[in-house]
């Protein structure tokens, strides 16, 4: 389904702002979400550090390490052949030196084999952003409510709400331009702040929690989905309701195995040649089937 589309690439991406045609990233975490995620419209894959609360059910992104980030990187890549692949660089992976910085920005790349790395902050970012572009790596920077500063913050609030803020916001969204950034996350901020910095700008903004005027939006994969009914902030909207939807059929499959009406007939295997049931398999290679055995996906 991807054969044929052009791959997204960093000039491609900031050819979209100058044609006004609005980006679209999501989060993502494995193979076959990612897998999906290539054969839609969809034009950015970010492995986020937000798989740190939605892969590992913690409360924030803080403790998640670079090595879990390239474990994730690598599960998308895998299957990815046209989306853009974008790895999140975790709390403490580029805050000590540049140096520091630029050694994790490489292993994301070479072990995870992202495309472009993502980092938080502003002018405390600068050099970093510096050494990676000048390695050759593209830089996303991510402005306002930079989940890594939580406990600063004092919880997950909208940023930039007064004049000095949004100002202090828009020179340090100029100043990750001017340090080579290609792309700039705006997160949980006024949309009137975020559209006055989208024009100030010639690097395309993605916006969450960030309104309409950004060059493009981004959401986590799972609240877009609806697969954690129990999670529903005002900048999430739900495109689907799936966590009904995956409940409804595990109960299903519950009822049939304690009814034994699973597994019938076409999925079990008879005795030799000509015995009862399907031989299964078919040699695709489209799936998880173990290969040889006849074992693998009909
Ligand atoms: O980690 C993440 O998922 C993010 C996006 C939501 C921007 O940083």
């Amino acid at each position: 389904m991807t054969e044929g589309r052009k791959r997204v690439t960093v000039p491609s991406l900031v050819r979209q702002k100058s044609e006004g045609r609005p980006i679209v990233m999501v989060t993502c975490y494995d193979a076959t979400f990612a897998r999906l995620v290539d054969q839609s419209e969809v034009d950015i894959v970010l492995v986020g550090d937000s798989l740190g609360m939605v892969m590992q059910g913690r409360e924030h992104t803080l403790e998640v390490s670079v090595e879990e980030v390239a474990y994730h990187t690598r599960c998308v890549r895998r299957v990815l052949r046209r989306a853009h692949l974008v790895a999140d660089m975790p709390f403490m992976s580029y805050q000590v030196s540049p140096e520091q910085a630029l050694e994790n920005a490489g292993r994301l790349v070479r072990e995870g084999g992202a495309e472009a790395v993502k980092l938080e902050g502003g002018a405390r970012v600068l050099e970093a952003v510096r050494r990676i572009t000048a390695a050759g790596i593209p830089v996303m920077g991510h402005l306002g409510l930079t989940p890594q500063s939580v406990h600063a913050f004092g919880g997950f609030k909208v940023q930039a709400k007064d004049e000095e803020a949004a100002a202090e916001l828009e020179r340090e969204a100029l100043a990750l331009q001017e340090a080579g950034c290609y792309t700039l996350v705006l997160e949980g901020i006024p949309a009137p702040l975020a559209k006055r910095v989208s024009a100030a700008l010639r690097i395309p903004t993605i916006g969450i929690g960030a309104g309409v005027g950004c060059d493009g939006q981004v959401l986590v994969i799972q609240d877009l989905l609806g697969l954690d009914d129990g999670f529903k902030p005002k900048f999430v909207k739900r495109f689907a309701e799936l966590a009904g939807t995956v409940r409804e059929a595990l109960n299903d499959y519950a009822r049939e195995v304690r009814e034994r009406s699973f597994p019938g007939d076409e999925n079990s295997f008879g005795l030799g040649k000509g015995g009862t049931g399907s031989d299964a398999g078919s040699g695709s290679d489209s799936g998880s089937g173990s290969g040889s055995g006849g074992y693998g996906p009909a």
